[in-house]
This record gives structure tokens, sequence and C-alpha cells, in this order.
């Protein structure tokens, strides 16, 4: 039997209207727009005002794109799976709440939890599944509303979050192109440097949780920035030098966008210009498990069949790795939904 490759077949994605700019951050808490760009390189982030609506709205949209970009025939799709660290709710999952409005009859649905290595480690989930020859179509969707969740009277972490979402359509070819490889690695002695203290089972809501502010993302950034470097370098070149990959021959390095310092450390490392990196921060922020696929969303007209791309990220855990993939279609040739 000849070999099973799983390949993205289109990408959806959606960011909110709402453009929260570093000159409106800066009537809000003491930062200014000089800090933000030279420090973090964020010039402003999209954010989902709206009341009552949350992350599932914005996969769901993103995933709607995909469907009429893509043409595919609803009923056709066997999974369902939504990379966020910012549900709607405890439980049900973000991917059940999208799998009902979108109509899906035929398909199972599940949420992959792990911060911002969320899109990397389930677009690697979900190629085994279709290797397996089990599934034969599955939807795979970084979303995130880190507006829920980030303090907007705490300067060191305001200006790094904004909200968006981006979803990719995943089937299997007997052709060579799709996921290639990772190298994915956590580290469990994240927690004290970036977690969100309450709200889980450890800590649950009471009004001394509300009053002491603790439903807000926490970060020693100086100590996740080191680890993000780091990590992200380490796992690039590794991934590069076990797959032959150099300047010459990578078209793409899509890293998790957050800090363009850390971007340009991975970059360095890898000996590549920066016409070579795909770069979303300036725009939409670090929006956590959407941050890759939405660079791809972007950048889908410049990618061509057979495309070597490393995507990388870093995040809460402290989670990180690095995927070679080899693009499957030409992006020129699709038309914008
Ligand atoms: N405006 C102005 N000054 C600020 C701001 C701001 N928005 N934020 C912090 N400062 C000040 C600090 O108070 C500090 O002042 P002090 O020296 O008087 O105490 C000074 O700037 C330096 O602060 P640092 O925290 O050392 O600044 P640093 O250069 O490290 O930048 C940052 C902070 C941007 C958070 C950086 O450390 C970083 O990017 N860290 C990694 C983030 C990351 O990768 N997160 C992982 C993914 S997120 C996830 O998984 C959900």
């Amino acid at each position: 039997m000849e070999k099973i490759n799983a390949v993205i077949t289109g990408i959806g994605g959606y960011v909110p209207d709402y453009v929260l700019n570093n000159q409106e951050l800066s009537r809000m808490v003491d930062t200014n727009d000089e800090w933000i760009m030279t420090r973090v390189g964020i010039k402003e982030r999209r954010i989902l005002t709206e009341e009552g609506i949350g992350t599932s709205y914005m996969a769901r949209k993103a995933a709607k794109q995909l469907l009429k970009k893509t043409g595919v025939d609803p009923d056709t799709i066997d999974a369902i799976i939504v990379a966020t660290s910012t549900a709607d709710y405890k439980f049900p999952s973000t991917a059940s709440i999208v799998l009902g409005k979108l109509g899906l009859k035929n398909a199972f649905a599940f949420d992959m939890w792990s911060a911002c290595c969320g899109f990397i480690y389930t677009l690697d989930t979900a190629a085994s599944m279709i290797q397996s020859g089990r599934y034969k179509k599955i939807i795979v969707i970084g979303a995130d509303k880190m507006s829920s969740v980030v303090d907007y009277t705490d300067r060191s972490t305001c200006a790094l979050f904004g909200d968006g979402a981006a979803a990719v359509l995943v089937e299997g070819t007997t052709e060579d192109v799709g996921l290639k490889d990772s190298y994915f690695r956590s580290d469990g002695h994240g927690l004290p440097f970036l977690h969100l203290k309450a709200g889980g089972s450890v800590c649950p809501a009471s009004h001394f949780t509300v009053d002491h502010r603790l439903h807000y993302l926490y970060q020693e950034g100086r100590t996740v920035f080191r680890y993000a470097v780091t990590s992200m370098s380490n796992d690039c070149a590794l991934i590069a030098e076990r797959n032959g990959l150099n300047k010459d021959n990578i078209r793409f390095v899509v890293p998790h966008q957050a800090n363009i310092r850390i971007i340009e450390a991975v970059a360095k490392r890898l000996e590549l210009p920066m016409e070579q990196v795909m770069v979303n921060i300036e725009h939409f922020g670090n929006t956590s498990a959407a941050t890759i696929p939405l660079a791809l969303w972007e950048n889908e007209s410049k990618l061509k069949k057979g495309d070597n791309l490393i995507f990388t990220a870093f995040g809460a855990g402290f989670v990180h790795g690095a995927s070679y993939y080899k693009w499957g279609y030409d992006g020129s040739t699709v038309e914008q939904g």
C-alpha cells in the first residue's frame, strides 16, 4: 500500500474588526509606541469587543471561510480540532460548539490545549490521524481570544496579545508533500513563569480571586524570553539538520509571533534573511494558537507547491517544537473567499 501523507489543502482566517493600536494603549497604561515597537515589535492588535461572543465565534468564521474556499462537502468532514487556551467554556469543548454551528453531521470534535504550540501540536496529531487511514478530512483550527485573559491595567502584558483564528483542512495524499517531520518537547518547569492563576481546579473562581485580579495571564517576561529564544532556535536547527534544510532550500520559516526579537534570533540561527520569515506580529500581536495559521492565511498567495516550510513555537508549559512541512498547492491560484 502506498504511504499516505497528510497535507493542508486550504486555509480560512478571521480577525475582529476592532484595532487596538499603541496610541490607544498608551492612554490606558504607562507605555508608548517606541517602547512596544523596539522591545516587542507590535504596532496594533485586533480585539473581539462584542459582548457575549468568544473564541468559537472567530473559529467558526475562519472555518466557514475555509469551507467556502475549498468547496469541500461539510458532510465529508471526519473531525474538527480546535487548538486554544481561551475556550468559550470549561466545557463543552469549543470545537463541539463550532461543529454545531457549522452543522457538521458526520464529524467528532475536541479541543487541544497547548498554549502557543497549539497549532503545531494539533496539526501533527491530525496528520497522524490521516496517516492511519481511519480519517480522510480533518479541520484544524488555531483560535484564541487573548483579550479575555489580559489585564489591561498591567503594562508588562497588555501590549503583547491580540485575538484571531485560522483554520486549515488536512487531507491525505500519496504525493510527496505535507507534514514531513516534527521535533516536539515540553519542559514542565515552566509553570511559575507563565500561567493563569485562578479559574482552574486548583484555585476555582471566588470573590477573592476576582478581587486580587487572579483571572489574568501572569508572565515573567525575561525568563520566558530566554527560554523561547533558546528552544525555538535549537528546535529549528535540529529539524533543519535532520531533513537537510538550509537557507537555500527553506522557502519560509513560520514562527510563533510573541516578540520580533525572538523571531529575529531564530532567523539568525538558521542564517535566513527576514524575507524568508513570515511575520505578522506588527499588526496582529500574539494571538497564541492562531499566529502560525494566520501567517499562512495572509501569505497563502506566496506559497507554491513543494515549498519547504518550518513551523516553530514556544509557549506556556513550557511547550516547544518545530515541524518540517512541504507545502501542497499553489496559493496564487486560490480564489479568496
Ligand atoms: N511599556 C513601557 N515599559 C514597559 C512595558 C511597557 N509596555 N512593559 C514593561 N516595561 C518596563 C518594565 O517595567 C521594566 O522597567 P524597569 O527596568 O524600570 O523595571 C523594563 O520595561 C524592562 O522590562 P522587561 O520585562 O525586562 O522587558 P523585556 O525587554 O524583557 O520585554 C517582554 C518584556 C516583551 C514581555 C519580553 O520579555 C518577552 O517578549 N518575553 C517573552 C514572551 C513570550 O514569548 N511569551 C510566550 C508565549 S505567550 C503564551 O504562551 C500564552
